[in-house]
């Protein structure tokens, strides 16, 4: 995307709004790690506020994270619970907090916001040298199915009387990069909210693991290990050695 640098997608703005709108499937994500983390530590690589990392923390998991926005960071540390959390600022396709782990996790379409293959494969590759020998990384992710077979869409994202928000989208098969912006047209003017992402299908990052000597375990369709189906919108899979 013309103009746009990636690291402006989680500014200082976005951070102060993160956590307006909760996604709603926090306690269902958090249930699900604790599960797999079964008394381990535990270290969300794209920690961001905290948004699962401080639920997961307060159900008794010992969590660590890392994140490449400073801003985002800010935010988790100023939240209630903010101090359980061990983080540090950086690049999880190459650093992580010391130590290694029974689960790393990555959630939210984040592996997207990565966008080269080659990086997306350094991910795995990170992730796999913080695990114990029996951990396992848990990646959820939407499924690109729709918009592989488009090049450019508008989404009416949010339409009230006084506000309208529009996700503007155009994608590039060549690189499976998809270039959006989050536009909010209010008696306020017009607030630009773009971000970039390279969307995989989960037989991608199946191969990503394997790169990175790992290999699937579990998959399903959401966060109540639902069955993972053509019609699932998301996958939350699970790699270990
Ligand atoms: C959609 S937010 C997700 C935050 C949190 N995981 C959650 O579920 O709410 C994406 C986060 O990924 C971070 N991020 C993107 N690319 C990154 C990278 N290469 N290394 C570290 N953090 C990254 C951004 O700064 C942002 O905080």
């Amino acid at each position: 995307m013309e103009n746009f640098d990636p690291l402006s997608s989680f500014g200082p703005d976005v951070a102060a709004r993160y956590d307006d709108e909760l996604r709603g499937d926090e306690d269902d994500t958090v249930a699900f790690l604790a599960s797999l983390a079964d008394g381990r530590p535990a270290c969300e690589l794209a920690v961001g506020t905290g948004r699962i990392a401080l639920p997961l923390a307060a159900a008794g998991v010992e969590v660590c994270g890392i994140d490449q926005s400073r801003a985002m960071l800010d935010r988790l540390r100023a939240r209630p619970g903010g101090e359980r959390v061990r983080v540090v600022r950086g690049d999880m396709a190459s650093e992580a907090p010391e130590g290694t782990f029974g689960l790393v996790y990555l959630v939210f379409n984040t592996i997207g916001n990565v966008l080269t293959q080659q990086g997306q494969v350094d991910v795995f590759r990170n992730a796999a040298s913080r695990l114990d020998d029996d951990g396992v990384f848990v990646v959820e992710n939407a499924v690109p199915w729709q918009t592989f077979g488009r090049t450019q869409f508008v989404e009416a994202e949010r339409v009230t009387g006084d506000e309208v928000v529009l996700d503007v989208n155009r994608f590039d098969p060549t690189t499976q990069l998809l270039s959006e912006n989050h536009v909010t047209l209010s008696a306020d003017g017009v607030r630009m909210g773009p971000i970039a992402q390279r969307l995989t299908t989960p037989a991608e990052l199946d191969l990503m693991a394997r790169v990175a000597g790992l290999t699937l375990r579990e998959r399903y369709g959401g966060w109540r290990r639902e069955p993972f189906t053509p019609a699932s919108p998301l996958h939350v899979s699970v790699w270990g050695r």
